[in-house]
């Protein structure tokens, strides 16, 4: 028996991942051994399976506004990022080699750009003001000639700060660069248009919005030039090779279909249930400071800084309470870097240390906020007792 299982659970870290949608866990159950045809097959049960593919890719686009055939199915958020930066890099090597993106971007995009950086393709990262934001006219500065991409995440995964991805969009078309956001944390949470923000690329993964793990998309208009960065047999338009996985795919676009379904009031709920957690905490522990920017922020995502108590413990005393929160992205966590989205915004590294985030989702009430502000609380009075002593 674990320390935590005499409390109830209350689950706090729904921007690392969320519970699968038990309709998505139903919708995807025959696609393992009933429909379980390779989609490339001509024979019936493949058709099936290939059948099953072009609905969710019209369920994905839908959420997103976009052409079905512009999404390619991916392994998750991190793929699509790769294939954006990696694959438009290599097709635009006649038109330039460099790429603007932020400071604050997950590891995801940070680690490709490193990599990209070692095979001569030149960056920019972007600083981001005290609130976490990017500034549409620092990206204008920053396009020159030879810049074949920007990419601005839609939503920080550490802090929730939501970039102003629409005038970004507009700066890029009005200059011919092309417009990548990851938006992994913001589908299905917030409505996104690619249409209307001028997006040409966005990246996004199942399992952020209570689809399965280790499945994603990414969206590509039909004129971005894309090399493949995986080879073989020529699936999803020769994008990315591989047999696809039909039964992450079909509970992808479920979970698209439902998140489209429910966004408006499933934000507002959440939004609610934040406002209440958030003043619940300013109130109740001296000295908490909110990361982020105040309004324009993901409606699921908080994150404080609660200074004297390092975060990584305060994670750990909650967890012994049955709580789960986390000190930073949910990669990054179990290392014992400062939260570099934290510092980025000027926050003094002793406050970024004692941050932790705590991202609500669908099994958040009423009576787990309440539950949580008391065990916060607490828990940290205790912590400041003994360090006192
Ligand atoms: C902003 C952002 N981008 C990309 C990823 C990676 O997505 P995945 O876990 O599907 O690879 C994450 C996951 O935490 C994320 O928050």
């Amino acid at each position: 028996m674990t320390q935590q299982s005499k409390y109830k659970m209350i689950y706090l870290d729904n921007a690392a991942s969320t519970p699968t949608d038990s309709r998505v866990v139903e919708a995807m159950l025959p696609y393992f051994n009933t429909i379980y045809g390779n989609p490339s097959a001509i024979h019936p049960m493949g058709c099936h399976s290939s059948d099953a593919l072009e609905n969710a890719r019209r369920q994905v686009a839908a959420l997103i506004n976009c052409h079905p055939e512009d999404i390619i199915f991916t392994s998750g958020g991190t793929e699509a990022d790769n294939l954006a930066l990696l694959g438009l890099t290599a097709a635009s090597v006649t038109k330039g080699n460099h790429i603007i993106t932020s400071q604050i971007e997950h590891h995801a995009i940070l680690e490709t750009c490193h990599h990209l950086e070692k095979k001569g393709i030149q960056i920019t990262y972007l600083p981001v003001d005290r609130h976490g934001m990017v500034a549409p006219e620092a990206v204008r500065d920053a396009i020159r000639p030879d810049t074949v991409l920007v990419s601005v995440m839609a939503a920080n995964n550490v802090i929730g700060t939501i970039q102003p991805i629409t005038e970004i969009g507009a700066v890029c078309r009005e200059k011919g660069v092309f417009f990548h956001t990851d938006a992994v944390q913001l589908v299905g949470h917030l409505p996104v248009d690619v249409e209307k923000s001028q997006i040409d690329l966005l990246s996004l993964s199942a399992h952020k919005f209570n689809g399965p793990k280790g499945v994603g998309a990414l969206f590509a208009r039909r004129e971005v030039p894309l090399s493949p960065i995986i080879f073989g047999g020529g699936q999803e338009e020769a994008l990315r090779s591989g047999t696809e996985n039909v039964p992450g795919i079909v509970g992808l676009g479920m979970a698209a279909e439902i998140a489209g379904s429910e966004i408006t009031s499933e934000s507002a709920r959440i939004h609610d249930l934040s406002l209440k957690l958030i003043n619940g905490i300013l109130n109740g522990i001296p000295g908490v400071r909110l990361n982020g920017h105040p309004e324009n922020r993901l409606p699921n995502n908080i994150n404080v800084s609660i200074p004297g108590i390092e975060g990584e413990y305060l994670t750990r005393e909650l967890g012994k309470r049955g709580v789960c929160v986390s000190t930073g992205s949910a990669c990054s966590s179990g290392t014992h870097e400062a939260p570099y989205v934290l510092l980025a915004t000027g926050l003094e590294r002793d406050l970024a240390n004692c941050s932790i985030r705590l991202s609500l989702g669908k099994m958040s009430d009423e009576d787990s906020v309440r539950q949580t502000i008391n065990i916060l609380s607490d828990v940290c009075s205790r912590i400041r007792a003994q360090s006192v002593i």
